[in-house]
């Protein structure tokens, strides 16, 4: 890391120490920097992403930049997680602005590889994580998750955190992570930081951007719905087809595209679960015009 920058403000000049955020763009960069913190005694934290940042995002790297030494955030749209017919191509990209933003979140590092440098060839290896990818995100987009514990078994090798920032927002990808991490004996620790919303509660997501003002609008009904679940449950209700049912209903009223699921799942296993007696996930995932998106919320009875 290097530091230094003059300013001159009223004649007066200034030495302002502002550490200057390095962009790596090599794997083998990012393991020598990542050795070096490591062997410093520093902590080290990786926030990962497909860039495009926004407040979401943001969230987590102003934890990690809280709780660690050292924060790397890898950008890397990772074609590995897209199904044939989704958004690869078009997926929103503006590495300028998400390196702003970084920069003034204090970031360390970007790590920000071309697919050429993560795959230079097709991966043999994959990370098949059972039962937990099989449900859910997992049942409408196969092989989805599977591309995901890939990137982020790689990012964990080459950036070698000591703490790693998920958000709750993708419940099952944190859920995933986690149980690779276990079953592998990655030496990382995973924190799973809460969903962050736009004012009227919709979930942040790069993909909000597809949304047309009329879409934009019907998608705040996911978040109702959850809250309505919640709001069911609290007044006593166990019946947990009577509150899916609900749901829908409210989620159909506003006309998507698509719903994908509307489902209530134990937070451990993800397995559905019939009778309300311990806490439960209800997590939903809809298509508005071109968005899928996705939204859960963890009730306690
Ligand atoms: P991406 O969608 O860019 O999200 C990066 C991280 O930000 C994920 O951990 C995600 O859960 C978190 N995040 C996104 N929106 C959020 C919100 N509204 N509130 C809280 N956290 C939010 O998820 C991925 O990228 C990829 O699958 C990745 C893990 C980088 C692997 O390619």
């Amino acid at each position: 890391m290097c530091y230094g920058v003059l300013r001159v403000v009223d004649n007066a000049l200034l030495l302002l120490t502002i550490a200057v955020m390095e962009i790596i763009q090599t794997i083998h960069q990012m393991q020598v920097f990542a050795d070096e913190v490591r062997a410093s005694g520093k902590i080290l934290s990786l926030v990962s992403t497909m860039g495009y940042l926004h407040e979401g995002h943001l969230s987590l790297v102003r934890r990690a930049r809280e709780e660690s030494d050292v924060v790397v955030v890898s950008i890397f749209v990772n074609p590995a997680q897209f199904g044939p017919g989704e958004d690869l191509g078009s997926y929103p990209r503006d590495f300028e602005s998400d390196r702003m933003l970084l920069q003034k979140e204090r970031v360390d590092v970007i790590f920000a590889p071309s697919v050429a440098q993560m795959y230079p060839e097709p991966s043999l290896t994959y990370v098949y994580v059972h039962l937990l990818t099989e449900t859910l995100c997992g049942a409408d987009r196969p092989g989805h998750l599977d591309g995901v514990s890939l990137v982020v078994a790689k990012l964990f090798n080459i950036c070698k955190p000591h703490k790693a920032y998920f958000g709750a927002k993708d419940f099952q990808q944190q859920l995933v992570i986690r149980r690779m991490v276990r079953d592998l004996n990655f030496d990382v620790e995973i924190v799973t930081c809460p969903i962050f919303r736009e004012e009227d509660g919709l979930a942040m997501s790069s993909r909000n951007t597809y949304l047309s003002p009329r879409e934009r609008s019907c998608a705040q009904v996911l978040n109702q719905s959850l809250a309505e679940a919640e709001r069911m449950v609290k007044e006593g209700e166990r019946n947990v087809e009577t509150i899916l049912g609900k749901m829908r209903e409210m989620i159909e009223a506003k006309n998507p595209d698509r719903i994908d699921y509307v489902s209530a799942v134990d937070p451990n296993t993800l397995e559905p679960i019939q009778e309300i007696k311990c806490p439960v996930l209800f997590a939903l995932a809809a298509k508005f015009g071109k968005s899928r998106l996705i939204d859960n919320r963890l009730v306690e009875p």
